[in-house]
């Protein structure tokens, strides 16, 4: 592990490798999948910086599993993710928002299971925002079945070994959690390596951001309702009215709460009755993230990470950011569930 007196620049390679030289039994995979999404993510970066000077940008006309309209970035980081890994025969199988099914890779006795979001907040490509990619590691249970199989991947996130994201902002950052703490990586350019900025990073137990869409205002619970409006109140003591911001990308709004505190919010509504965001590869991975940087995240009943998943699509309700801010929104949500409960 590196030490905070030692002054000089540490790769996420040269990290990994003294990360698992830590534990005695480690085989080294999992180090070598976290290198080869790194890998990945520097060829991405470098293909969503030149987007705009390229004919990759726009639409690519096909539609995704969800009906939405993909662009072709998305499927350039999907092929450059999932090649990533298939490399080296570790991974028995990927499961991406880009592909409607499970996607088999090479080694049918590869040892994860790897769920993606290739690339999150690509509505923003056109207009030059921070997008990213997510990514969430699974053991293959049972371990030696011959095939693999879609429900060897219903797993819920507490199971997940490692999960983390990549932001291409106005640098480019890699983010990830073995279990360990959160610690997080710059791209440099020049050298083309990423450089360990922080590790052990902590989320402020209470913020003034809140992030929602709040064009759907009309469709939510009253609970929820009633919280928003608290945030905007005057009240100097508890640093109100708090500020909102959302991006529009997941990534990008989670890794500014991990950074800032406060919450990102993404409830059911009229329009989403189940949410929008996809508990596999959007919200149990940030979770994970958060919570190991001592943050909370709900569905506003249960733990995100404890949910049993259904399906491998599965969208779900989501509260996540700052212990404070997330148990504020949830004494709103139940003192008004409990209301509506005695009026009905
Ligand atoms: P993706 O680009 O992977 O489909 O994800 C977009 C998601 C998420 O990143 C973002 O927080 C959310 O959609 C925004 O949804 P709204 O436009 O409904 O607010
Ligand atoms: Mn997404
Ligand atoms: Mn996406």
């Amino acid at each position: 592990m590196v030490t905070e007196k030692e002054n000089r620049l540490v790769t996420l390679e040269e990290y990994i490798i003294q990360s698992q030289n830590r534990f005695p039994g480690a085989t080294g995979e999992l180090s070598q999948l976290l290198r080869d999404i790194g890998l990945a993510a520097k060829i991405i970066s470098r293909e969503v910086n030149k987007a705009g000077i390229t004919n990759i940008l726009g639409l690519d006309g096909s539609t995704n599993v969800h009906g939405e309209a993909v662009k072709k970035l998305d499927l350039f980081a999907d092929q450059q993710l999932i090649s990533a890994l298939d490399r080296s025969l570790i991974t028995c199988m990927v499961i991406s928002e880009e592909n409607d099914g499970i996607v088999k890779l090479s080694s049918k006795g590869g040892k994860y299971i790897v769920y993606l979001d290739p690339l999150d907040g690509s509505s923003n490509i056109d207009v030059n925002v921070s997008i990213g990619s997510i990514f969430s590691v699974y053991m293959r249970e049972p371990r030696f079945e011959p095939t693999v199989k879609e429900s060897d991947a219903l797993q819920p996130g507490v199971k997940q070994v490692a999960a983390g994201y990549v932001l291409y902002g106005s640098s480019t950052i890699i983010a990830y959690t073995t279990g360990l703490g959160v610690s997080m990586f710059t791209l440099d350019p020049s050298i083309g390596e990423f450089i360990l900025s922080e590790q052990r990073i902590q989320i402020p137990d209470s913020g003034s951001i809140y992030s929602i869409n709040e064009g759907s205002y009309n469709s939510w619970d009253l609970g929820l309702k009633k919280y928003v409006k608290y945030c905007q109140e005057f009240d100097p003591d508890t640093n109100r009215p708090y500020s909102a911001r959302y991006i529009g990308s997941m990534v990008a709004d989670i890794h500014r709460t991990l950074i800032k505190g406060g919450i990102f919010i993404y409830p059911h509504s009229k329009r989403y009755p189940n949410g929008k965001l996809r508990l596999m590869y959007e919200c149990n991975p940030l979770s994970f993230i958060i919570e190991q940087a001592g943050g909370v995240s709900t569905d506003g009943e249960m733990r995100i990470m404890e949910k049993k998943p259904a399906s491998i699509h599965q969208q779900t309700p989501i509260y996540i950011g700052s212990k404070q801010n997330v148990a504020k929104v949830m004494e709103f949500l139940e003192e008004h569930a409990a209301v509506e409960a005695d009026k009905g």
